[in-house]
């Protein structure tokens, strides 16, 4: 029996559109989220993550433009709805999101249980009652208690801050998480318990979420598929094993494993990879990866690969690895 999706998403385009050229942070993406899985999307600094999850929200920040493709939700083509509806139906009610740096801008003159309350109301209206049962619920579900609802932001630690934005993610109850860099700011003790929380989350409410980190370590421990986004694009796509058995990779994904502290074998030195992405506005004819590739051949400069498949649920964008 075929998985169910609850995502599809089909040659998905987001570009800035700025005066003199386009930024193409989101260039022809197709992929899915099954129900129930938690999807990793890894890549370095300006690659398109957060262009993506915003995307997927459609929200893209200005001036960001939808330019093509087709997002499928729970069986609805949301990128043929009109704001309006997109705000009154999907948004937060049936795909959320964890902001990357969302913890440190909670207004700080509100205390917290204001700050869910004043969300709450403006998506679920005006219901106090249904209001605090369901923000005690989330509290608890992130470890929390409800004392902390008349603490002011200032008066918690980094931890408690994000369990507080990954409750407000979780309080509309969405079918679609989005958690965008939950773990990097902080220190690796309390990163660890956020990374047990949302797996623990995962088996309890049964969400099906996707959680970027430019972080291979950490997405090993909490992804069933990853992702590995290069310059807008999908260089690789994979099972957990898939990505991280490392007996076939794309050149790309192949120097990012080794460049991760947690995953690189001890005997070897940890590498660094030179040079930086790609500019997101420069139109290249070959492969993105081909300045900073120690694999490139002469074809790579000429064709732009696209995604094949190279197993079950793999696939990889590499002429060098068809
Ligand atoms: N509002 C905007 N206007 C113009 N360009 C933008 C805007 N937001 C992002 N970009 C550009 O889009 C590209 C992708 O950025 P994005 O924030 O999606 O990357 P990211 O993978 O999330 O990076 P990070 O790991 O640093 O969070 C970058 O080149 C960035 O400069
Ligand atoms: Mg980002």
């Amino acid at each position: 029996m075929e998985r169910e999706k609850i995502l599809n998403v089909k040659n998905l385009s987001m570009y800035y559109k700025l005066e003199d050229r386009d930024v193409k942070a989101v260039n022809n993406l197709t992929f899915h989220l099954y129900k129930g899985e938690a999807l990793g999307v890894v890549g370095e600094s300006g690659c398109g993550k957060s262009s993506l999850a915003l995307s997927l929200m459609m929200m893209p920040n200005i001036p960001g433009e939808i330019v093509d493709g087709e997002i499928i939700l729970n069986g609805k083509t949301i990128t043929s709805l009109n704001e309006n509806d997109i705000r009154k139906q999907i948004r937060w009610k049936e795909i959320a999101m964890v902001f990357q740096g969302a913890m440190t801008s909670l207004t700080p003159v509100i205390t917290i249980k204001n700050i869910m309350l004043e969300t709450y109301y403006i998506h679920m209206g005006k219901n106090r009652k249904k209001a605090m049962e369901t923000i005690a619920k989330y509290i608890k579900e992130v470890g929390l208690t409800e004392d902390i609802l008349n603490r002011y932001p200032h008066q918690l630690s980094g931890g408690q801050k994000q369990r507080i934005v990954i409750a407000m993610a979780l309080y509309l109850e969405a079918k679609v998480i989005i958690f965008d860099e939950p773990t990097t700011a902080l220190d690796v003790v309390v990163q660890a318990q956020i990374i047990n929380l949302i797996k623990t989350l995962k088996k309890e409410l049964n969400i099906s979420f996707i959680f970027i980190t430019h972080d291979l370590g950490v997405v090993s421990e909490i992804a069933d598929r990853i992702c590995v986004m290069y310059g807008g694009e999908i260089v690789e796509i994979g099972t957990n094993k898939d990505i991280y058995s490392g007996e076939i990779n794309h050149p790309y994904t192949a120097r990012l494993l080794k460049a991760t502290p947690l995953l690189y074998d001890k005997r070897d030195e940890l590498e660094f990879i030179e040079g930086s992405p790609p500019s997101l506005s420069i139109d290249i004819t070959g492969c993105k990866f081909y300045d900073r590739c120690n694999e490139k051949t002469n074809r790579c400069k000429e064709i732009n690969p696209s995604l094949k498949k190279i197993g079950d649920e793999h696939y990889i964008a590499c002429v060098l690895r068809e």
